[in-house]
C-alpha cells in the first residue's frame, strides 16, 4: 500500500511513524510535515531524526516541510510542548549527528505531484497533525478528493459531548489548532466524494490502549531497534502523567487493521469559531464520514508490540 504521513511531530506521531516505517506492507511515498504539536522547524527536523534513527531499508522515507501556521492568518499556532517536550520528541535526540536533509519541493506541491502521477484510488494518506497542508491541497487541486484512495485521519471528537476535549471541553487538538482546515476537509467528505476515516478523541483516549509504566516496560523490553526509539520517547510522558495515549496510532492502524474497529458513518459540522471553535456536531446514520466508534484494544495492543519488533 502506498501511503503518505502528514504529521506534527510529536510523540505520538513519532510512534505512528517507527510502525509505518517498520511494517513491509506499507511503501512510504512522502512524510509531510505541519506545524502543530511544535513548529514546523522542530516537525521536520524530528521526522527527519526518527527515520534515520530507524536506519536501514526502514530510514527510506523523503520529508517535506508544510504549512508553519494554520490557514486562518489571523490565527497563531498552538503548540503543545507540555505534552511532547520543547523539542517535540519528549526532549530525547534519537539522531545526534543527522545527515539526512529534507526535500526541497514544499509538502503541498509533493502531494500534488504525487496525485498526478498516481493511477487514481493509489495513494491513501495518514494525517496526524492539524488538516492545514490536507485543506491546502484541496483547495488546490478540487479532482485530489477522488483521486485519494483513503485519508484516515487522527481528530475531532465524534460523540457529542460525552468526551471531553485536550484543548477547551469542546475541542481536540488539531482541530482546534485549524478549524477552517479541518472543516474543509470534512465538508470535502460530505460533498466531493473524499472518503474519510476519523479516528477522534473519544476512542484514541480509550484507557485499554493507552501506555502505562507497565506498556512501556514491556516496550523496551522488545530491544530491536525501533522498540529502543520508542522506548527512549515515551519515558518523557511517562515521567509526567500517569498514562499517555497513542492517539495518532489509531488513525494509522484504520488502515492497517481496519477490523479491529467499529466505524459508523455520520455527518459531521465543525465549528470554526467563538468558544466552540473546532468542536465536532454530529448526526449517525447518514453521511459520508466514517468514524472509528469502538476498537477491540487486545488487538490494538497486539498489533502496537508486534509491529516495534
Ligand atoms: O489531540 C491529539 C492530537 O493532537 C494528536 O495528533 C497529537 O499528536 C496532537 O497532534
Ligand atoms: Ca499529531
Amino acid at each position: 500500500m502506498k501511503v503518505v504521513l502528514d504529521m506534527d511531530p510529536g510523540i505520538d506521531d513519532a510512534m505512528a511513524l517507527l510502525l509505518t516505517l517498520n511494517n513491509s506492507r506499507l511503501e512510504i511515498l512522502a512524510v509531510t510535515t505541519v506545524s502543530g504539536n511544535v513548529n514546523v522547524d522542530k516537525a521536520t527536523l524530528n521526522a527527519l531524526k526518527i527515520i534515520e534513527a530507524a536506519g536501514g531499508r526502514c530510514g527510506q522515507a523523503p520529508v517535506y516541510r508544510g504549512a508553519g501556521r494554520p490557514l486562518n492568518k489571523r490565527r497563531h499556532p498552538v503548540y503543545s510542548e507540555d505534552i511532547h517536550g520543547r523539542n517535540g520528541l519528549g526532549n530525547v535526540d534519537p539522531s545526534p549527528r543527522l545527515r539526512a536533509k529534507e526535500e526541497k519541493t514544499s509538502a503541498v506541491d509533493k502531494l500534488v505531484e504525487l496525485l498526478s502521477s498516481h493511477k487514481k484510488k493509489e495513494i491513501s494518506i495518514v494525517a496526524t497533525g492539524p488538516l492545514t497542508n490536507i485543506a491546502m491541497l484541496l483547495q488546490r487541486e478540487p479532482s485530489a478528493a477522488k483521486k485519494l484512495n483513503q485519508l484516515y485521519i487522527m481528530g475531532g471528537i465524534y460523540d457529542n459531548g460525552l468526551t471531553k476535549g485536550n484543548v477547551t471541553k469542546h475541542a481536540e487538538f488539531n482541530f482546534f489548532c485549524d478549524p477552517e482546515a479541518a472543516k474543509i476537509v470534512i465538508d470535502n467528505a460530505e460533498r466531493k466524494g473524499l472518503s474519510i476515516i476519523a479516528s477522534g478523541l473519544d476512542i484514541t483516549s480509550t484507557s485499554a490502549c493507552a501506555i502505562r509504566n507497565d506498556e512501556l516496560g514491556m516496550i523496551c523490553s522488545i530491544r530491536s531497534k525501533i522498540a529502543d526509539i520508542a522506548c527512549k520517547i515515551l519515558q518523557y510522558p511517562l515521567r509526567n502523567y500517569s498514562f499517555f495515549n497513542l492517539h495518532d496510532v489509531f488513525a494509522l492502524f484504520s488502515l492497517l487493521y481496519p477490523e479491529i474497529f467499529r466505524t459508523q458513518r455520520c455527518r459531521v459540522r465543525v465549528y470554526t469559531s467563538g468558544r466552540h471553535r473546532g468542536k465536532c456536531v454530529v448526526s449517525y446514520g447518514n453521511g459520508n464520514v466514517q468514524v472509528n466508534r469502538q476498537v477491540n484494544s487486545v488487538r490494538f495492543n497486539k498489533y502496537l508490540l508486534d509491529g516495534l519488533a
